[in-house]
């Protein structure tokens, strides 16, 4: 497994790789790998001649009174895991080589990036679809495989691909839980275990709404109602009913919908969701 720190060498590589007819699959990551991450990395190997994971903790996605500073960076352990699991090649760029000092470039998509997490952290979708582009550029990737956890970048990066014609697959791949039920997270680390415990209300909140769906509720007013009551311990910020691919919010389910939630504990800030597609009447 090659280590790669430029985006020119990064370059060259994927260039040579594709001259040579290899399809490359890319894992973008912040690092501090746990097995959701690893559930994307192991799809990217099966499904591509080189995998590709990048680690980078980009400081453009976070706000200044953000966690950038004490994110978990584990880097060592994490290229073992990526090595053990097949990975070709893992790009780790500086902040440096990312960013000049005269940077003055975005990627900014509208609509599907306003509402739900983009409505409590403004900055966070430009600095996310930004960095996104920049890595598509740098690795060229046919595939690009992303969690459902997050359901809204999901989105954001699906219309980026399609708007600006970037012809790669985008592969959204389940979420991934602990065995209670807690959605996998690499800022579960700062939960103490009062939080981590009433953590679990964001999940159970869903899966209760998930089966009343599958039941045959359709109004959003009365499934919204039962989340905040199941999350009245934790602060919320935002609890959502919307449309899967606009992430516009629905009053009523008609096509493929993401019920999400955020709270704001005192260790940290939870996201969660489900999916729940009316056709084939399912939750993810
Ligand atoms: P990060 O939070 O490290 O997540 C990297 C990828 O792993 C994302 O696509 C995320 O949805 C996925 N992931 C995280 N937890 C998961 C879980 N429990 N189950 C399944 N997939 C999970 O998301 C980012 O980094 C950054 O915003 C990034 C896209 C790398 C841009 O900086």
């Amino acid at each position: 497994m090659i280590i790669i720190k430029s985006p020119l060498e990064m370059r060259r590589w994927a260039d040579q790789k594709r001259a040579t007819n290899n399809t490359i699959g890319l894992v973008p990551t912040m690092g501090a790998l746990h097995r959701g991450h690893m559930s994307l990395v192991e799809a990217a190997v099966r499904e591509n001649d080189m995998a590709v994971a990048s680690i980078f903790v980009n400081p453009t996605q976070f706000a200044p009174h953000e966690d950038f500073d004490h994110y978990p960076r584990t880097f060592e352990k994490d290229c073992e895991l990526l090595k053990e699991a097949g990975v070709a090649c893992v790009y780790a760029p500086t902040a440096g080589e990312m960013y000049s000092q005269d940077f003055s470039t975005w990627v900014d998509v509208e609509l599907v990036s306003e509402g739900l997490c983009g409505g409590s952290r403004p900055h966070f979708f430009r600095g996310v679809a930004t960095v996104v582009m920049k890595l598509f550029h740098a690795t060229k990737p046919q595939r690009a495989y992303f969690g459902q956890k997050d359901a809204q970048q999901c989105a954001v990066i699906r219309r980026m691909v399609r708007d600006m014609d970037m012809g790669i697959d985008i592969v959204e791949m389940p979420i991934v839980r602990e065995a209670d039920g807690l959605a996998m997270s690499s800022r579960n680390a700062y939960l103490t275990d009062d939080d981590r415990e009433r953590a679990l209300c964001l999940s159970r909140a869903l899966f209760a709404v998930g089966e009343r769906l599958r039941q045959g509720e359709r109004e959003a007013a009365v499934m919204l109602e039962s989340v905040r009551e199941a999350m009245r311990e934790v602060e919320i910020d935002y609890v959502v009913l919307a449309d899967a691919d606009t992430m516009q919010p629905v009053s009523r389910v008609e096509g493929r919908v993401v019920l999400a939630v955020a709270a704001l504990l005192p260790t940290a800030r939870l996201i969660d969701n489900i999916i729940y597609d009316p056709t084939e009447n399912t939750v993810s």
